[in-house]
This record gives structure tokens, sequence and C-alpha cells, in this order.
């Protein structure tokens, strides 16, 4: 039904619908009990969590944290909101959202469509059961020079009711946002935002990542992977939406018609990949890898722990496959792990060459 309109409709009725069931406990209570207790073989500890599986949610579709509690219910373990930006702002103009269904791919150019930190701080303040990152932004009417200033006001808000925080420097809809992830850019930003949630959360260590474009050259993977061990980044989120749009199958005028804009979906599964198996060789299990674009199934999430990913996240998929995504998910990884014969998920990561896949 939600195919019949058009795609920002679809997205806006399906998150109102889960921001009205985040409020309603009886609701979130059968949406856990729909979704199913989840298999303690996949229950993993990273970044200083307990999580209940690798499974969790990319960012871009709860972007104000609106809906967490309703996507924590229906079986990820982990949600990230945003991308959050210092300043409230409407993002790009509509149409902004495609669907390429023949590719099971999207394009977006939202272009941080967002309420602001503060916003997002008032509702991540209240008690919650689910574990929520929050992936913050540059605000577009703030200049690559101002950036960290910029990140810095976000993390001083956010980072005190954060699980984790990301700092995302690989959205294409920002203009000159990519540039970020050139090191000489990169190092100032990180050491503000570290900082700064170190100044606002110094009891409790929030866990910094930083996400990636699988545009990158082999060279700059390698640079940033550097420079995340040199200043002691705790993970990297691989990858955002890409540029490209090589191999589609969908017709030449409809991926035309889309325009400009990140494209996401089965079509990002093998770059992503290789810029996950890249960044293993290079930082080993020093950190936290998180592999994000293109996974569809169990398999998929399987393979991506096989190459290092110690957490996995969908975004796409779930557009496609419903809401009963992450139900079969976790079970079709759990097949996995039983099968290779592994007490638990923790055990399988980075352990291609050792395991028959
Ligand atoms: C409509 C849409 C909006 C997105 N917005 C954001 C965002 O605000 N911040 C971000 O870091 N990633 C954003 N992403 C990227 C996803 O988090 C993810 O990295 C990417 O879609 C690849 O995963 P997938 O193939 O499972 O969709 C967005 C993706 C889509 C499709």
């Amino acid at each position: 039904m939600l195919f019949a309109l058009s795609a920002e409709n679809a997205h806006r009725l399906g998150m109102a619908c889960l921001r009205v069931a985040s409020a309603l406990p009886l609701v979130l209570g059968v949406l856990r009990r729909w979704s199913g207790a989840t298999e303690p073989l996949l229950r993993i500890r990273a970044l200083g969590l307990d999580l209940s599986s690798p499974l969790g949610l990319a960012a871009g579709l709860d972007k104000d944290a609106e809906a967490f509690e309703a996507l924590g219910a229906l079986g990820f373990a982990f949600v990230e909101i945003g991308t959050v930006t210092a300043l409230a702002q409407p993002g790009n103009a509509r149409p902004r959202l495609f669907r390429l269904p023949i590719d099971r791919a999207l394009i977006n150019r939202m272009g941080f469509n967002n309420h602001g930190a503060q916003a997002a701080h008032a509702r991540l303040a209240k008690p919650r059961t689910t574990l929520v990152g929050v992936n913050i932004g540059r605000s577009k009417l703030t200049p690559n020079e101002a950036a960290v200033a910029d990140y810095v006001q976000s993390a001083e808000r956010l980072a005190p009711h954060a699980d984790y925080m990301v700092i995302n420097v690989s959205s294409p809809n920002t203009p000159s946002l990519r540039d970020l992830q050139a090191v000489e850019q990169l190092r100032p930003l990180i050491v503000g935002v570290q900082a700064a949630v170190r100044r606002v959360a110094p009891s409790r260590n929030v866990p910094l990542l930083l996400k990636v474009a699988p545009d990158l050259a082999d060279a700059d993977v390698d640079a940033i992977a550097d420079l995340a061990l040199e200043l002691k980044v705790d993970g990297i989120i691989a990858t955002n939406t890409t540029l490209s749009r090589d191999g589609l199958l969908s017709s030449a005028s409809d991926i035309e018609g889309c325009g400009a804009g990140g494209l996401s979906g089965a079509p990002l599964k093998e770059r992503s990949m290789a810029v996950l198996r890249r960044l293993r060789a290079k930082v080993g299990d020093k950190l936290v890898l998180v592999a994000v674009g293109g996974i569809e199934t169990g398999e998929d999430a399987w393979q991506r722990i096989l190459a290092g990913a110690t957490l996995v996240q969908v975004y796409s998929a779930l557009i496609y496959a419903g809401p009963s995504l992450p139900r079969r998910i976790r079970r079709e990884l759990a097949d996995r792990v039983r099968s290779a014969g592994l007490p638990n998920v923790s055990a399988a990561i980075g352990e291609r060459d050792n395991l028959r896949a």
C-alpha cells in the first residue's frame, strides 16, 4: 500500500505510525511480542554496550528521534537517529526521495532535513528502553571553516543522552561536506568533538564513531583508518550512500529522472563490502567496524561479520521488505552462527578465512 504513494509521502506515513506507536506502551508490547525474542547466541557486547543482536537501524529514517522505541520494538538492537544538525533546517526541495524497485535501491537528496539538536535533545532526555546512537552533521548554512564549532554544538547538546555518537562526514547532499573526510580537516573535527563529548559527559565513556563514504579512493580509506587509530576513535561506520550509478538495471530514463543524490540499497553491496574489507585489513580488531550498505538478508549480515564487522545496519531493505525484516535477518543470522558451529556471533567477527562461509 505504501508503494502506491510517492516515496516521501510513504516515508511520512510510515514514520507517523511509528511515532504514534512509540508513545503507546501497549502497542510497543504487541510489536515486541510479534518481532519475537532474540536468540541468545546473537547477544553481543560492543562499544561498551550490551546489545541483543548486532543488527541496528542506520541513520536517516528517524532523523528527529521520534520513533526509536517502535523501531527497537520491531527488533533492531539499536537505532541511529539523525543526522541531526546544530540548526534546524528544511532540507532540499521536494521531490528528493526516489525508488528504483528493479534495483531494490533508493536515491535521496534529503539534505539533512531535521528539527535541530535542541529538539532532538528534548526527546532523548526522557527515559527509554532502546539503545540510541546519535549521528551529527554540519548545518547547511555553516561553511566548512566553521564546521568544528557546528558539530561541537550538536555534540554538547546530545552526547549526555547518546549511547554512542557518530560524526557524519559522508552525506553527498550537503555541499562540500565530504571534503571534511580529508585528514587535515578531519583531525581538528574529531579532536573537537571528542573533547566536547568528554566535557559534557565526563562520567560516561560515550563512544565516538566516524561514518565514511563508499566513494573514497583506497588511499583515503587508509588515511582515515590511520587517523582513527591515532586519535583513538571507537569505530567506523562503512558506508554512506554512493554517487555512482554503475551497474543499475533500471532504465536510463528512470535513473536520470531521479536526478542528483545518494544511491543506497542492493547496488551498494559490493562497494560497501570492499571498503569494510580495506578497513579491517588496516585496523584489525582495534576498532569497532559497523557495516551498512546493501544489507538485505541474514546472509549479507553474516558475510559482513565474517569480513570484520562487529555490528551491521540496514535502511533501504526495510523500505522494500517491511517491518518483518529485522525478525527475518536475526533468524537467518542465528542459523548461520549455529551452522558454523560457533557458540555466539562474536566468534565469527573477521573469521572469513577460518570458517567455511
Ligand atoms: C532516505 C535516506 C536518508 C538518509 N539519511 C541519512 C542521514 O541523515 N545520515 C546518514 O548518516 N546517513 C543517511 N542515509 C544513509 C544510510 O544511513 C545508509 O548509510 C545507506 O542508505 C546505506 O545503507 P542501505 O543500503 O541499507 O540503505 C540515508 C539513506 C536514505 C536512503
